[in-house]
């Protein structure tokens, strides 16, 4: 009896250089542990570096989410997806790529478009270094992208079968922008598509702006210790919905 090949195994991150989130919050921990050594140099006791030491555990919790962790938590999320391989997909906020070449991988008929303002919430973001990750990748004759914003996405309505989106929503500081972006990400999926938002804030709102606009199977819930960015209560949640054929 013949039997279907096994799937290709992937890798969780593929080749590239994807910077790191937020780099310029860094500023905090660099100034807390400074000054916690010369507070600890200058009184002679070793309790300030106590605090080092946590602020330099909660800093390698945010490096990893950052470098690994999303890679592996979103490759179980495209999974779960069960892609038949020829979706077009697009990414909000895809930044230098982590979630967009994952995604398109694993459509290699299909389309990964990535959207972004390529602003500096992620280290080297540009359109040149997403395409570079896309060559390194070997999936760029599938990759497009497209400078825009979420509230006012620069593509046609009804034209995904996919919307994902990591850590990027939350920049829209209004409500009323986030529930615009919201709005905007239903009117590009094609009817029966899927859409599936991670953010570390907001997502409660994402999830009633879901169901307000009719959406099906609309669920939150948390992405695990993976992508604490820097502990518990920094932790992302994932909105995923269905649009009703
Ligand atoms: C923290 S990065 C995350 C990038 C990517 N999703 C990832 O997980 O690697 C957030 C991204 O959202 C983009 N961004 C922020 N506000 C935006 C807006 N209003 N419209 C489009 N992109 C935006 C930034 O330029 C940045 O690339």
């Amino acid at each position: 009896m013949s039997q279907d090949p096994a799937p290709e195994k992937l890798a969780p991150r593929p080749p590239g250089d994807y910077g790191i989130d937020a780099p310029r919050l860094l500023i905090v921990p660099v100034v807390l542990i400074g000054a916690g050594v010369a507070q600890g140099v200058i009184q002679r006791t070793f309790w300030p570096l106590v605090g080092v030491v946590l602020i330099l555990a909660c800093c390698g919790l945010a490096f990893y989410a950052s470098r690994s962790g999303k890679f592996v938590v979103w490759g179980r999320l495209l999974d779960g997806l069960n892609l038949r391989g020829s979706e077009d997909i697009v990414d909000l906020g895809c930044g230098r790529g982590a979630l967009l070449i994952s995604a398109a991988r694993r459509v290699p008929a299909g389309r990964a478009v990535g959207v972004d303002l390529w602003r500096a919430d992620q280290s080297g973001n540009s359109p040149d270094a997403t395409m570079r990750n896309a060559a390194a990748a070997g999936v760029a004759d599938r990759v497009e992208l497209h400078t825009g914003n979420f509230v006012e996405l620069p593509l046609a309505d009804a034209s995904f079968d996919v919307v994902i989106s990591n850590v990027a929503l939350h920049n829209l500081k209004a409500h009323d922008d986030r529930d615009r972006a919201i709005d905007e990400a239903v009117r590009v999926l094609r009817p029966g598509g899927r859409l599936l938002i991670a953010d570390l804030g907001g997502t409660r709102q994402y999830q009633q702006r879901l169901q307000r606009l009719g959406m099906a199977d609309v669920s939150r819930r948390g992405l695990g210790w993976r992508l604490w960015w820097s502990g518990p209560w920094l932790s992302t949640h994932v909105v995923s919905a269905r649009k009703p054929s």
